[in-house]
């Protein structure tokens, strides 16, 4: 690990990417971890934490609330697992995360990024005003006082690619809150507990590109991540999820790849979150 900061604040690894998987010998391995706060909102046990001089989260793996369709202990090794897929698109989705010890046992931690407030890549808007240039929109409804509104996001490359990254990973939240305004323009994806899934899981806000076909470096990055299966990549995530899981990664790889354009919603499951954000 070097002390030089990346684009958005994270070290670089010798290529001049953020690096990936942090070793056992590392300072961010061994150092301890000081809670400083726990985020109230979240439904999980998540802490805010301090590791040398770098906020960031922990989640312990002991602090996750049961859920009915996704198996109990390993959230943790999901959100890992997303940061290594992540990796290998090679388009800094997902900020670093790995996982070790903590005051609560063993969990996943990941770096904090300070986002600008004022940005929204998600965003509801009264029903007629959807902008015209720049934005997507996903759907119509009525808010809480009967007021129809529309649900929109950013149009923009950094979003595109984080649908892509939602569709290769089987992503069930992707939540407006689930994406993090960066003051550069940048947007990480953050929350990825709920991936891998062998079914169809797919739940995002990001709906906007339904049909259009995937950009030449977008289906790249897709065949970065069908191809790095086969090497280390595949084995660290043998680890992490299961062998089905796996399995089903690479499929998702290689119809994306066929297909060439962004899946509409299918199956009997919601494809939206609930909550939106
Ligand atoms: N690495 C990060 N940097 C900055 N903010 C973050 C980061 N990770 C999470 N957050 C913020 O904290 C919120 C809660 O985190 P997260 O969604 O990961 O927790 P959770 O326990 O899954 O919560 P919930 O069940 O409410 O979704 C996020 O919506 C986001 O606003
Ligand atoms: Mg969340």
């Amino acid at each position: 690990m070097t002390e030089a900061g990346g684009p958005h604040g994270e070290p670089e690894g010798a290529a001049g990417q953020p690096d990936g998987p942090v070793g056992a010998g590392e300072a961010w391995q061994q150092g301890e971890l000081e809670l400083t706060g726990r985020i109230v909102s979240a439904s999980n046990a998540t802490f805010l934490a301090q590791l040398g001089d770098r906020a960031v989260v922990y989640k312990p793996a002991s602090g996750e609330r049961p859920l009915w369709d996704f198996p109990d202990g390993d959230l943790a090794n999901r959100e890992a697992a997303a940061y290594l897929v992540s990796q290998s698109f090679g388009w800094n989705i997902v900020p670093r995360t790995w996982l070790r010890g903590g005051p609560l046992g063993e969990g996943m931690v990941q770096l904090w990024q300070e986002i600008d407030p004022e940005q929204d890549a998600v965003d509801l808007v009264p029903a007629g005003d959807v902008p015209e240039a720049g934005w997507r929109h996903v759907f119509d409804g009525y808010d809480e006082d009967d007021h129809p509104i529309a649900l929109v996001h950013e149009d923009s490359a950094e979003l595109r690619r984080m649908a892509v990254f939602d569709i290769v990973v089987n992503n069930a939240d992707r939540k407006g809150n689930h994406i993090l305004a960066m003051p550069d323009g940048h947007r990480y994806g953050v929350d990825h507990g709920l991936t891998f899934h062998e079914e169809h899981k797919l739940r995002t806000v990001l709906w906007g590109w339904v049909g259009e076909p995937l950009l030449p470096a977008e289906l790249e990055g897709v065949e970065r991540v069908r191809r790095d299966l086969g090497g280390p990549l595949g084995s660290r995530l043998a680890g992490m999820i299961t062998d089905r899981e796996l399995r089903a990664l690479g499929r998702r790889c290689e119809r994306l790849l066929a297909r060439a354009v962004f899946p509409a919603p299918h199956g009997q499951m919601p494809s939206m979150p609930w909550p939106l954000f």
